[in-house]
């Protein structure tokens, strides 16, 4: 069958593959979570996370062709997370895939994990118009930016200490919740209410930039100081927190710039209090906000296989000469 991309991403501790068209239709989409290796340790182990990835990786692929219903040599690509991420993690992805390459005879595609984020966007219901407001919040990265076409981006602010989602998690490691903390501070907030409280960095700064490392000690002073301190109601102070400071920081750049609509991508998505947030902001100024469909927030192969779509699709591909890149860059060519 023509016209299809496998997507395959390791960056960190999800193993994923998708496949996915050339019109960005998800035709298969497999992840498989190490959530429980992990979360003993309060964070990902990066050796752990690479030796599970060798495990799963093939199966996870085959589960993948087998829902698409497509055999290996009939597709017309392969697209694989080149960095940033985990180096033994990313490796294992990239070496699977330039054995599938060899293998099936066909073209394979480096792919930047956070242009695939942006790409995700494109994934969803409504279509990206330009130019777009863009808030990536991942484990890894928060970032305000510009995009003027599908590839063009300029930065216009970002965090100058914790990512978004790397506070959710630091804040749920102190209260013993888990790993990853994002999703279980967001569903214990939703029966708690945000009655404690607790300071919103750079608030009112001039700029777009972020920092949460002051709100995630706050909380840490918090928990010292009442240690019997409702989880669900300092799940929902901190999660409010952290909103009020999003959602000032979208508000001030759609107010700076002519765009067409908001996109927000990310694990940090997912978020209920801020997809309430981004729904009121849209009621209120009438700009359509573009999202992954739900489940596609986190990292998955179906995000990479539409950035290599968006970057041209298998004509993009320029042979198997390539490593791992841990410190790739926002925008920077894979
Ligand atoms: O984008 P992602 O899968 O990985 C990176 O590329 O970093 O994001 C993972 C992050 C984790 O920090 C996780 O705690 C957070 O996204 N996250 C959430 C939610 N679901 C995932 N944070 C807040 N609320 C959620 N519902
Ligand atoms: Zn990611």
């Amino acid at each position: 069958m023509a016209g299809l991309i496998l997507g395959i991403e390791t960056s960190c501790d999800d193993t994923a593959a998708a496949v996915v068209s050339a019109d960005l239709r998800v035709h298969a989409n497999v992840v498989s979570r190490q959530l429980e290796a992990h979360d003993r340790y309060g964070g990902v182990v990066p050796e752990l996370a690479s030796r599970i990835h060798t495990s799963e990786i093939m199966p996870v692929v085959a589960r993948a062709l087998d829902e698409a219903g497509v055999a290996g040599p009939d597709l017309s690509a392969i697209a694989v997370t080149r960095g940033p991420g985990l180096a033994g993690s990313l490796l294992v992805g990239i070496s699977a895939a330039k054995a599938l390459s060899l293998a099936w005879g066909i073209p394979l595609i480096p792919v930047n994990h956070l242009d695939a984020h942006l790409a995700s966007a494109h994934l969803g219901d409504e279509p990206v118009a330009f130019p777009c407001l863009v808030l990536l919040v991942s484990g890894g990265h928060t970032m305000l930016a510009r995009m003027d076409g599908p590839t063009a981006l300029s930065v216009l602010g970002r965090t100058r200490d914790d990512s978004a989602g790397e506070a959710f998690d630091k804040v749920a490691r102190m209260m013993d919740l888990g790993y990853p903390g994002g999703p279980v501070i967001d569903r214990l907030g939703a029966t708690g209410t945000p009655c404690i409280d607790l300071p919103r960095p750079m608030l009112h700064s001039p700029d777009l930039d972020v920092s949460f490392s002051g709100l995630k000690t706050a909380v840490a002073r918090h928990l010292r100081a009442e240690p019997d301190t409702a989880v669900p109601d300092l799940c929902a102070s901190f999660t409010a927190a952290l909103m009020d400071v999003l959602d000032k920081k979208l508000r001030k750049a759609l107010k700076a710039g002519d765009y067409q609509s908001i996109s927000v991508v990310g694990g940090v998505a997912a978020n209920r209090v801020l997809r309430a947030r981004l729904a009121a902001l849209s009621a209120s100024r009438g700009v359509r906000i573009c999202m992954p469909p739900r489940g596609l927030e986190m990292d998955n192969g179906a995000m990479i296989a539409a950035a290599a779509w968006l970057a041209g699709g298998p004509e993009a591909a320029g042979g198997l000469r390539f490593g791992a890149a841990p410190n790739l860059a926002l925008g920077a060519p894979a």
